[in-house]
């Protein structure tokens, strides 16, 4: 089976509670519990982390390999600013799918730029929690 990590950055365990306007009132258990869900339906096993420190992240993206064949990633606000997680997304063999709830392209400026997007297989940003549900259908299509 094809195997899934999806790891969400800092701030993403305040959802539910955290600019609902922005990133809906779901929590970060609901939107992995659904994931996990598709993820069945899609033959797909999925595995969900979150944290809030970068090295944290950058360690989760080193040992991803040999252990899953692809990750969905958001980085959250380290999408912007960490040279050191884009470095260790294109150090690894694994494919990633960087995954934003929001738009990112229509916030402020300084969301607009991705520093880790250049080394992602793609980039889905906008479609609030659905985003993560498109980045399984697309490694569907890929595998
Ligand atoms: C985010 C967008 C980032 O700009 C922000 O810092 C986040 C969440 C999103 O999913 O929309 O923490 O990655």
């Amino acid at each position: 089976m094809t195997r899934v990590l999806i790891l969400h950055g800092p701030n993403l365990n305040r959802l539910g509670k955290r600019e609902p306007e922005i990133y809906g009132s779901e929590t970060l258990d609901e939107i992995n519990q659904r994931l996990r869900k598709l993820g069945d339906r899609l033959t797909l096993s999925v595995v969900a982390k979150q944290s809030n420190y970068e090295g944290e992240l950058i360690t989760e993206i080193h040992e991803a390999e040999g252990n899953f064949d692809y990750i969905i990633c958001n980085p959250g606000a380290y999408t912007h600013t960490s040279y050191a997680i884009r470095d260790a997304i294109a150090s690894v063999e694994v494919p990633v799918i960087e995954v934003h709830l929001s738009n990112i392209h229509a916030r402020e400026e300084f969301r607009k730029q991705s520093v880790t997007a250049p080394v992602c297989i793609g980039q889905i940003s906008g479609f609030g929690s659905y985003s993560y549900d498109l980045a399984l259908q697309a490694i569907r299509e890929l595998i």
